[in-house]
C-alpha cells in the first residue's frame, strides 16, 4: 500500500474511533441558555421542560433527598435497567439504580400536575416522548444526578449540570407559566 493510502487509512481510522467515542459521551447542559438551546422538552405539546422543572422544585429537598419516591412508582416513576447503556455503567446496583419518569401513560402518571400533562395526546407520539431519568443512592435516598432525554435518544440525552439545576430550583413557581411559553 502506497504510504499516502496508509495515512488516510489511519486518518480515516482515528475519525472513526473519535466520533464512537464523541457520541457515546452525554452532553451536560448547565445553563439556562444551553437549555434552551438543546430544544429538550419543548415547544408543546412535548412536555419535557415543564416535567424537569416539576420535577426538581417539587421532588427534591435542599440535601437533595427524593420527596417522589421512585421506589413507589409515586408520579410514574420506574426503574430504568440501562440495557441499551445510555447512562453510565452503575457498578454497585445495590447502593444505585436509575429511575424514569414522565411516560404519561404509565400508572400513576395522572398524579403529575396539570401543566406537564396539558398536551399529552394519545395519538401524538411527541406528546409522550420526554423523559426525566434520575440515580438514585438507596443508601441515603437521595439523587445524585439528573438526566433529561428524548425517548432514550443518545444524541437527544442530557446530563443536567450543577449551575443549571441550582437556576431551575431558584426560579419561582412562575417558571412553569411564563418561561416555557
Ligand atoms: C392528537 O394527535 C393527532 C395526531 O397527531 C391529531 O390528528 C389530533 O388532532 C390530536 N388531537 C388533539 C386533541 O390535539
Amino acid at each position: 500500500m502506497a504510504p499516502g493510502k496508509e495515512k488516510l487509512r489511519l486518518l480515516f481510522h482515528f475519525a472513526m474511533v473519535f466520533s464512537v467515542v464523541l457520541t457515546s459521551a452525554l452532553k451536560t447542559l448547565d445553563s439556562d441558555q444551553e437549555l434552551q438551546d438543546s430544544g429538550f422538552g419543548q415547544p408543546p405539546p412535548r412536555h419535557g421542560l415543564k416535567l424537569l422543572v416539576w420535577y426538581v422544585q417539587d421532588c427534591l429537598d435542599n440535601n437533595m433527598r427524593a420527596l417522589c419516591d421512585p421506589i413507589k412508582g409515586e408520579f410514574g416513576f420506574h426503574w430504568y435497567r440501562n440495557i441499551q447503556k445510555l447512562l453510565p455503567i452503575i457498578k454497585d446496583k445495590k447502593q444505585y439504580k436509575y429511575y424514569t419518569i414522565g411516560n404519561l401513560h404509565s400508572s400513576h402518571a395522572g398524579d403529575l400536575p396539570f401543566e406537564v400533562k396539558e398536551y399529552y395526546n394519545r395519538s401524538d407520539p411527541k406528546s409522550n416522548m420526554d423523559r426525566v431519568l434520575v440515580r438514585y443512592n438507596n443508601n441515603n435516598k437521595r439523587i445524585d444526578q439528573i438526566y433529561a432525554s428524548a425517548h432514550y435518544n443518545p444524541k437527544e440525552t442530557y446530563i443536567i449540570g450543577p449551575n443549571l439545576l441550582a437556576f431551575l430550583r431558584q426560579q419561582p413557581g412562575i417558571i412553569l407559566n411564563v418561561m416555557f411559553i
